[in-house]
């Protein structure tokens, strides 16, 4: 029986990685695409969702982390650094400890979701809080791997877009050729530009007969790639996308520019919204910034936009176990029906008797 064997080792000739790197891997990847019967009846499209909390730390990141922290251990770092909003820290301290590296993470006080701050702890990471954003954080980060021996596995190193642009080969892999548009959330910017290169490569060797227009979709108080400057002071509260100048600012332009395809923003209100709908009509529960893509499909679909008789593929980034507090803000006081125990009191409260 053949178990998937994690990106590198499925994609490893597609990957430009040092040659002979042995593969740190959780195996990750090979994640499924839902269908979306709700998103489709009401776009006439074939709607799919690339459902990448279902990676082995909850988000896609763990794509380019086995590639970033397998070049790492290969060229032999003894340490690793990161800046993150959380998925990204969670995902470097699960691999680093796989390999036997030291982690070291930089987060923005007070803005990490829990449950990817007890993975980072859990997995042995030593966290810094910086009284900053992320862009801080990753300003510092450089900084330290430039003058102290760790090595930076954010994605301004182009291992982890290597890693990444697997989920691209993945769809078409299943589609059997390129969707017609694949919308994303946009934080960092490092996913759409490694989407777009998987796309580009695919298409290239002739894999695929297409390219998908790429639609990505920044948070309202966030979307300095929308307004065409960064954000000094990034607020929303998806904090994975709280990001103010990306590091892949230019290479997330050029996969729109040369896709036909655009950046637009959500209030956090429509991106919780469709949080809620994706739970609760496709069974898919994701974290906030995950569910941005959706929001942004709605929000176009609303305003006139036709996607009929398209295949639309719609990345959901992040599992929603990694922050329920989000989750659970605004959806109104939590049930709280406390009863007997007997059957009676049960029906009764349930409204069945
Ligand atoms: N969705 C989730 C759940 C994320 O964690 C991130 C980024 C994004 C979307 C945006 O992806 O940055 O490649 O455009 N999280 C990073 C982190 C910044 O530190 O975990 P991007």
């Amino acid at each position: 029986t053949h178990q998937w064997r994690g990106v590198i080792e499925e994609y490893r000739d597609l990957l430009d990685l040092p040659e002979g790197t042995p593969a740190v891997t959780l195996r990750e990847g090979g994640t499924p695409l839902v269908h979306s019967g709700w998103l489709s009846g009401l776009t006439g499209a074939e709607v799919h969702l690339k459902v990448e909390g279902d990676n082995p730390t909850g988000s896609f990141k763990d794509r380019g982390m086995t590639a970033a922290i397998s070049v790492a251990k290969h060229q032999g770092a003894e340490a690793v650094v990161c800046a993150s909003t959380g998925n990204t820290s969670a995902s470097m301290a699960a691999y680093a400890a796989k390999a036997g590296l030291k982690p070291l993470v930089l987060v923005p006080e007070g803005k990490i979701a829990a449950g990817k701050m007890a993975q980072a702890i859990l997995h042995g990471a030593q966290v810094i809080m910086v009284r900053g954003n992320f862009d801080d954080c990753l300003a510092i980060a450089q900084g330290l791997a430039k003058d102290y021996p760790v090595a930076l596995v954010n994605s301004v190193n182009p291992v982890r877009l290597e890693g990444q642009k697997t989920a691209a080969f993945e769809i078409v892999d299943f589609l059997g050729d390129a969707p017609d548009f694949h919308l994303l959330p946009v934080g960092n910017a490092g996913n759409i530009s490694a989407y777009w290169l998987g796309y580009r490569q695919y298409a290239e060797q002739g894999v695929a007969t297409r390219r998908p227009v790429m639609r990505g979709f920044q948070a309202e108080g966030a979307s300095p790639l929308v307004t065409g400057s960064p954000f000094p002071a990034p607020e929303t509260k998806a904090t994975a996308i709280r990001i103010g100048n990306p590091a892949s600012w230019h290479l997330a332009v050029a996969a729109a520019e040369e896709s036909g395809g655009r950046f637009a923003a959500v209030s956090d209100e429509q991106i919780l919204a469709a949080q809620r709908l994706l739970a609760t009509h496709d069974g898919v529960f994701v974290e906030p910034a995950s569910a941005a893509g959706v929001a942004g499909l709605l929000q176009e679909l609303e305003a006139g936009e036709s996607y009929a008789g398209a295949t639309v593929v719609v990345t959901v980034t992040g599992h929603g176990l990694k922050d329920t507090a989000t989750a659970l803000e605004g959806v109104g006081p939590l049930v709280d029906t406390v009863v007997d125990a007997d059957v009676s009191s049960a029906a009764q409260a349930a409204g069945l008797a």
